[in-house]
């Protein structure tokens, strides 16, 4: 059995009452599909007047001989009917016959779909609700390497892709097969001879069909990942709209669209044409192995006698509705290898290791008592250290921060402290603890993080603030939002607090949107507070009142602050100047400008700017 499957297997599992139902329903529709067929030997009969005349009502002796019986029956009702009301209404017997086995078929039918639906669904929404379970868990380094598009790929077409394969799989296994089992069954007993042949020419189409359906699978891998690529560009033209407008970018946007949606659409013509060529393929086999019966058997019923034309019209009828099935199996197979690709791919992320998880020995931190140091660190994101050989001792209370040039590495160690990035040589420890042996969910509730973008969601401004206290009241969130600042201009809008914020905040300027992010932050009101450039977005006098609103809140809290103002961190207890992943220099505001070092040059420069 294919990997891919077997790993579907636990998710249709969960559904085995469906499953079961299913089954017990499409037995029912092959056995009636086949019975409608066979049905019409009567009404043939009846129609030629060729129907055996039986005077005596037959009696019924045990299951060998119920083919013999049911004829007999039949020909006995028919008989009578004929002979005591006429034609018309041995023929009206007959029919209602047809009509009631059709009935059935396709009532039987019904209750088959019904139940793959709910599996259907089902498996798609447990796919998805682990998908995103691991989507959210992956680290943040996991995403950089990646683009998002292709894991919108991966959750949207592909477990899509997915839910239909599976259905097309559950029908290939159950349905279509025993149509042809009961078929082929019912073939055997008109006539044994003839059904050899089309055994004979089974393995030929297969042969043929599977040699076309060829590579399908490696094809719909590309496919897949061609997708990834076309939602990713449809993903940054919107996030980036602004930029791709105001520096008339629109047509190498559209260059680079009009490519990827072409190489899709080459893939997909080539897929597409495969999957055309299942369904006529198999069915003019099919004709071919008919008309080879039709060719043969014309033989058996004129020369030998050996079947009656009404018999073998319904013979070549049951040949045809072979057909059916099969071509629905050909295609379903070339589905399913299209399917079990785009399992293949949500079955990769799915089992993504998690390189930042919790272990068995990881423990609970709920207090944050002494410090926090950095301990020889060296870290690369990829092949440069971006810190090196990197420590820092950050003492419970204090306030410590980190100026320096661009890329120095400072949202760096923001990143490890939060341990969105593990270190790949040294330590973080908290109390002496190593950060990796504490619980994620334990460390991240010690911190608060205000980072360099504002990240906003389309929500309320509640919703957005709440998010490291779902149940705050709304006196906190005011209070939290004061404390930001932000209450000024969050009280003149048209529903307050409750007033949505568009996508990523977009419908506020760059202050308002900071100020946002600090309120969170204040509202979860954690013992580490992490700052990265809070403050680069406001305007002098905001500036001057956050200031004074997080000096406030870092009173008796332990602060990182990532600053380019220096204007806003001459109050820390400690600045340590960084450069390419080093420290050059440490000490507070007056110690440092002594020093007449790098510094005091950022000082200079920056005033000599204002
Ligand atoms: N996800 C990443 N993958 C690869 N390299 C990265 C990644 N993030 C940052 N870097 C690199 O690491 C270095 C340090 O980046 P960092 O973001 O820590 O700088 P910074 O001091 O915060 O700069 P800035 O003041 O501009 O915010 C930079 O050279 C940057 O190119
Ligand atoms: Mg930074």
């Amino acid at each position: 059995m294919d990997a891919n499957l077997k790993k579907l297997l636990p998710f249709a599992l969960k559904y085995k009452n469906h499953i079961y139902m299913n089954v017990f329903f499409n037995i029912f529709y092959a056995l009636f599909s086949t019975l409608l067929m066979v049905s019409m030997i009567p009404t043939l009969n009846v129609l030629f007047g060729l129907t055996k005349k039986v005077y005596k009502e037959p009696t019924y002796e045990g299951i060998g001989h119920i083919k013999a019986y049911a004829e007999e029956f039949l020909n006995y009702k028919i008989t009578i009917l004929t002979e005591e009301n006429g034609l018309k209404w041995a023929l009206l017997f007959v029919i209602s016959i047809i009509i009631t086995t059709a009935f059935l078929k396709n009532i039987t039918n019904y209750f088959a779909s019904y139940h793959v639906t709910r599996l259907r669904t089902g498996v798609l929404r447990d796919i998805r609700q682990k998908l995103y379970h691991k989507i959210i868990n992956l680290p943040v380094s996991y995403y950089s390497e990646r683009r998002k598009g292709d894991v919108m790929a991966r959750m949207l077409g592909d477990i899509n892709e997915v839910q239909n394969s599976f259905f097309q799989i559950l029908e290939l296994v159950v349905r279509e097969p025993l149509t042809i089992l009961f078929s082929i069954i019912t073939m055997f007993i008109i006539s044994p001879k003839l059904t050899l042949f089309v055994f004979a020419f089974i393995p030929i189409s297969g042969f043929i069909i599977s040699r076309v359906g060829k590579n399908l699978k490696a094809k719909s891998v590309k496919a897949q990942n061609e997708n990834g690529i076309f939602i990713s560009i449809l993903d940054e033209t919107l996030g980036g709209l602004k930029v791709v407008k105001g520096y008339n970018a629109e047509e190498s946007f559209i260059k680079k669209f009009n490519d990827s949606i072409n190489r899709l659409l080459n893939l997909s013509n080539s897929i597409g044409n495969k999957n055309n060529l299942a369904s006529p393929l198999s069915e003019f086999l099919g004709i071919v192995t008919i008309a080879v019966l039709l060719w043969f058997g014309a033989q058996l019923v004129v020369e030998e006698h050996a079947l009656s034309s009404a018999t073998f019209i319904t013979y070549i009828a049951l040949a045809y509705t072979i057909l059916t099935p099969a071509k629905a199996i050909s295609k379903a197979s070339y589905q399913v290898k299209t399917g079990l690709a785009a399992a293949e791919r949500v079955f990769t992320l799915m089992e993504q290791e998690n390189t930042i998880t919790d272990t068995r020995e990881s423990v609970d931190k709920p207090s944050f008592d002494d410090k926090i140091t950095l301990e020889n660190i060296n870290f690369r994101y990829e092949n440069e250290n971006v810190l090196k050989d990197f420590s820092l001792t950050i003492p419970k209370g204090k306030t410590v921060a980190l100026v320096g040039q661009s890329g120095s590495g400072k949202s760096t160690i923001a990143n490890l402290l939060t341990r969105f990035y593990d270190v790949n040589e040294g330590v973080v420890r908290i109390d002496n603890v190593d950060v990796r042996d504490i619980k994620l969910q334990s460390l991240r509730n010690l911190m608060g993080l205000v980072t360099q973008d504002s990240i906003l969601f389309n929500d309320t401004i509640k919703g957005n603030i709440a998010l490291g206290k779902p149940n705050a009241t709304d006196d906190e969130i005011i209070d939290a939002l004061k404390i930001a600042n932000a209450y000024e201009f969050v009280k003149d809008l048209p529903e307050g607090i409750h007033t949505n914020i568009g996508d990523s905040g977009n419908k506020l300027s760059g202050g308002q949107k900071q100020r946002l992010s600090i309120a969170r932050a204040v509202l979860k009101n954690p013992p580490i507070m992490i700052l990265d450039e809070a403050t680069s977005a406001l305007d002098t006098e905001s500036e001057r009142l956050v200031q004074v609103a997080l000096e406030n809140m870092m009173q008796n809290r332990t602060s990182i602050v990532i600053a380019h103002r220096l204007s806003t961190i001459q109050k820390a207890d400690v600045i340590v100047v960084m450069q390419k992943g080093k420290i050059v220099e440490q000490g507070n505001h007056d110690e440092l400008l002594s020093k007449n070092g790098t510094y005091s040059k950022l000082v200079s420069m920056q005033s000599f700017e204002s």
